[in-house]
């Protein structure tokens, strides 16, 4: 009965290939095959992974105390994030810096934000090409990027703003090539060189800057999410030092950026391939109405949900589906399916954010941001960005599709991403 679920036969190489170049069709050709729940065999891994779907399972995962983090992660993040960045702790020096750390993300605080969303797609918006195609991925990359330099590192200094994103934007770039990744699984497996060692010069060139608006922010605090984590304290009274600011700022900022630049992509991908939805919602965004807007983010994360995967190492024998995990399985919910399941989500495949007007998400059956104590600290913060950049686009631009067909999924980094950027014509309104 502890016998993990069956999953492919084929060698790890061959399974984290698969991953890696067509994940869509690796997730589904195993469901077809194994069901709701299946064990994957990925390079560099020590044991195989169990995937689930059903919500049931995943409400089983995520609630269970104690379960612990997926392997791997700190290897990948902690050369950039830093070892004590909030997602890479444990236990109660993970949720005392929650705690801390929770309070700006947090219902009335995202409003003093808004306006910030809005003038950064605002000015990007002006300098978009008229009646020419061109991708909206790297712009909402860099919407999302200058509004986390102003929201949440509150850097006011233009100048300074720019440089801090050039370097940052080099630094992304480096970390998230496919060859990058693969690199990274050899390592962990064969060691040898770090792959990530060539990076190490700018990392310490944009830690100096990052000195310095911390500095700045003990001394003259602002509105900025920067200035509540220096005057924050734990719950003994003691501040985060320096070194800790910097990693939870990068860990914001690595958390943050691509995530959300990414689900604004794909919300536009759908729309553009719906036009009748485009059309209500440029309505609903006229006559100043939220709801049909809120549908349509809840929508866009079901369908094309940006993180693939958020999952944890067992730290007591789960039972889910007839299956008994034992302790120390890793296991995760496979975001995409449990997004498209037939019994939860009736024609699974098709865009149609009605399905939200009234009905809030079901906690387990949507998870977009994971769950439990780990779910994202940035949710209500990426869903306010991702309605307040709708509405300010669709408000200046009407926008057609530049190519006939759908865009795929790429698998970049930690996310599923849009293959050609979502190609878009933009004109005035
Ligand atoms: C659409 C955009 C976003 C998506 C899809 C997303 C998704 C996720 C997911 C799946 C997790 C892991 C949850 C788990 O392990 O259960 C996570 C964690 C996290 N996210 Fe997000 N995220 C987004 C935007 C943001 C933003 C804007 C921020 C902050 C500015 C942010 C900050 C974080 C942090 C700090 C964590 C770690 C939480 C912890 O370990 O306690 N995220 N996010």
């Amino acid at each position: 009965m502890s016998a993990l679920p069956p999953g492919p036969s084929e060698p790890p190489l061959v399974q984290t290939l698969r991953w890696l170049l067509r994940p869509i069709s690796f997730l589904e050709s195993c469901r077809r095959r194994y069901g709701d729940t299946f064990s994957v065999s990925f390079l560099g891994f020590q044991t195989p992974m169990v995937m689930l779907s059903d919500p049931e399972a995943i409400r089983a995962l995520y609630t269970v105390p104690g379960n612990t983090l997926p392997p791997g992660r700190t290897l990948a993040l902690q050369p950039i994030m830093g070892s004590r960045s909030l997602l890479l702790l444990e236990g109660r020096e993970h949720l005392a810096r929650r705690k801390l750390m929770l309070p700006p993300f947090h219902g009335e605080r995202m409003r003093a934000y808004e306006a910030t969303v809005r003038e950064v797609v605002a000015r990007e918006v002006d300098g978009w090409p008229e009646g020419e195609a061109f991708a909206l991925h790297p712009r909402m990359q860099a919407v999302t990027l200058e509004v986390i330099l102003r929201a949440v590192f509150g850097v006011t200094d233009p100048a300074r703003r720019a440089q801090l994103a050039d370097g940052l934007e080099r630094l992304l770039a480096g970390t998230s090539s496919s060859r990058l990744q693969f690199g990274m699984l050899l390592f962990r497996r064969f060691g040898g060189r770090d792959p990530l060692a060539g990076l190490a010069a700018l990392r310490r060139e944009i830690d100096v800057m990052l000195g310095a608006e911390i500095a700045e922010r003990r001394a003259d605090p602002r509105e900025d999410i920067l200035s509540l984590l220096v005057t924050a304290r734990f719950e003994d009274g003691e501040p985060m030092d320096d070194q800790e600011v910097r990693d939870q700022l990068m860990t914001l900022l690595l958390a943050g950026h691509e995530t959300t630049a990414t689900g604004l992509a794909w919300t536009f991908d759908l729309l553009l391939r719906h036009p009748h939805v485009l059309e209500r919602l440029a309505a609903a965004v006229d006559a100043g109405e939220e709801t049909y807007l809120r549908a349509v983010v809840s929508e866009s994360l079901r369908l094309r949900p940006v993180v693939p995967l958020a999952g944890r190492r067992l730290s007591q024998e789960l039972r889910v589906n007839g299956h008994v995990l034992p302790a120390d399985t890793d296991v995760t919910p496979a975001i995409w399916l449990a997004h498209t399941r037939p019994d939860r989500y009736p024609e699974p495949y098709a865009f149609r954010p009605e399905r939200f007007l009234g009905n809030a998400p079901a906690t387990y059956a949507w998870v977009p941001f994971g769950g439990g104590v780990r779910r994202c600290l940035g949710a209500a913060f990426a869903e306010m960005e991702m309605r307040v950049a709708l509405a300010e686009i669709l408000r200046r631009r009407t926008l057609r599709p530049a190519s006939a067909a759908a865009e795929r999924v790429l698998r970049r980094n930690v996310t599923f991403s849009p293959r050609t950027g979502t190609q878009v014509i933009a004109g005035r309104r």
